[in-house]
């Protein structure tokens, strides 16, 4: 969700003012995601690194998200939307940790649409969590050291009980990753869009499906592989 200080900066306001319309991007996205029959919609909110930002931005962020889940909830349990998030949340201040505990608390239930949120969230130290948590997996013999399957290490990534990103879209222009799901999106298609995330729009966020349905996925085989076998036709006339 990149691009809420260049949208504000644009147009004379404080970097705070994209942010705040970026919460509107959030919750027409959220919806949108929902009519388009998305189960899983991962939103990157705040990540490891944006504690560098000024104390007030990051004191800005973490009102709006509070603000946010307070006056969402009950959208999302009208909607079914189940709450999950990745990262280090046990770090975030107490007032967010309390609202995501009630949110996700009330959500846990449902199982058609599930909204991830990226807090504190960064792939390496997921990686390292996850190194942490095989580890010990490894000394109380749950996990055979022996055994180097993904399937089994995917089980202590933050994301053991959600699928692959199928596709990751970035918005304001920039081609980066961003240390966002690296792991995860090792087969994902990436469609970078020239605008800022404030701009996010239903007729945008259908653009990039439809750019998505375009892609040819080989998950490493050949196209011709992939090509749907045409059955002979033979007839005797
Ligand atoms: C990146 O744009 C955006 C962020 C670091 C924060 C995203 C947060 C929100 C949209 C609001 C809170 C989230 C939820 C889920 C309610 P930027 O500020 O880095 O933009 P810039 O690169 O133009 O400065």
């Amino acid at each position: 969700m990149d691009g809420n200080g260049r949208w504000a900066k644009q147009r004379g306001l404080p970097r705070v003012e994209g942010h705040r319309r970026g919460v509107e991007a959030v919750r027409s996205t959220i919806e949108t995601a929902r009519d388009f029959g998305i189960e899983y919609l991962t939103l990157y909110a705040f990540s490891v690194e944006n504690w560098r930002r000024p104390e007030e931005e990051v004191g800005a962020l973490m009102n709006l998200l509070e603000y946010f889940l307070k006056r969402e909830t009950s959208t999302l349990i009208s909607n079914k939307v189940r709450l999950r998030t990745i990262g280090r949340t046990q770090d975030l201040p107490a007032k967010v940790r309390r609202e995501l505990e009630r949110t996700v608390g009330a959500t846990a239930h449902f199982t058609e649409h599930t909204l991830v949120l990226a807090l504190n969230y960064g792939s390496r130290t997921e990686v390292l969590d996850a190194v942490q948590s095989y580890a010990a997996a490894v000394q109380t013999g749950e996990v055979d050291l022996h055994d180097t399957s993904w399937t089994t290490f995917a089980r202590h990534l933050y994301t053991a009980d959600l699928p692959d990103p199928d596709l990751v879209i970035r918005t304001s222009g920039e081609t980066r990753v961003s240390n966002f799901l690296l792991l995860q999106a090792a087969y994902a298609e990436f469609v970078f869009l020239p605008i800022f995330w404030p701009d996010f729009s239903r007729a945008e966020f259908a653009a990039a499906v439809t750019e998505f349905n375009r892609r040819e996925r080989r998950f490493g085989r050949t196209g011709e592989q992939l090509a749907p076998t045409v059955p002979a036709i033979s007839g005797t006339g």
